[in-house]
């Protein structure tokens, strides 16, 4: 199995940021990006994002497993490309429903998280502007 492991840094900035931009395309090529705020870091090489509004993007991965997904803060930013499986049942989607049940009574709306989007990381370049632009760095 192929895989690229996130530094601290990767991982710091990842947990930080309000909201990563995650891209998913149906099997026949048509692109879908959405922005998405409900992500936690598992482990170096592995990134949950909560599905609770996902529609067109999550008939994408249903049908194409492969995303990528981008995040930055001002000139520093990070591109992960890798496969993803979806958790509707068991331990980590139950962690995930109430963390985000949690994440609505904070916000004052209720939300409600309908799966455990499983992102196991394969390929990691940079996005920054300048001379290493758009380099493999895991
Ligand atoms: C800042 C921001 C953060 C969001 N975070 C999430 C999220 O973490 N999970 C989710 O399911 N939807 C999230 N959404 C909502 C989806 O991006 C939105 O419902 C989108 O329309 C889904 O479109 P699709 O049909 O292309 O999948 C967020 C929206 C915004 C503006």
């Amino acid at each position: 199995m192929i895989m690229a492991k996130m530094t601290e840094r990767m991982k710091e900035l990842f947990e930080t940021v309000g909201a990563a931009a995650l891209g998913t395309s149906t099997s026949d090529g048509t692109p879908n990006v959405v922005p998405v705020g409900a992500k936690k870091i598992i482990d170096d090489e592995t990134i949950l994002i909560s599905d609770q509004f996902l529609n067109k993007t999550l008939a994408n991965m249903k049908s194409n497993p492969k995303v990528s997904v981008t995040y930055w803060e001002g000139r520093e930013g990070y591109q992960l490309k890798g496969t993803v499986t979806i958790e509707t049942t068991g331990k980590r989607y139950e962690e995930t429903a109430r963390w985000i049940e949690e994440m609505g009574a904070k916000a004052g709306f209720p939300l409600k998280s309908k799966g455990a989007v499983i992102l196991k990381i394969e390929e990691i370049y940079g996005v920054a502007p300048g001379p290493g632009a758009g380099k493999q760095l895991a």
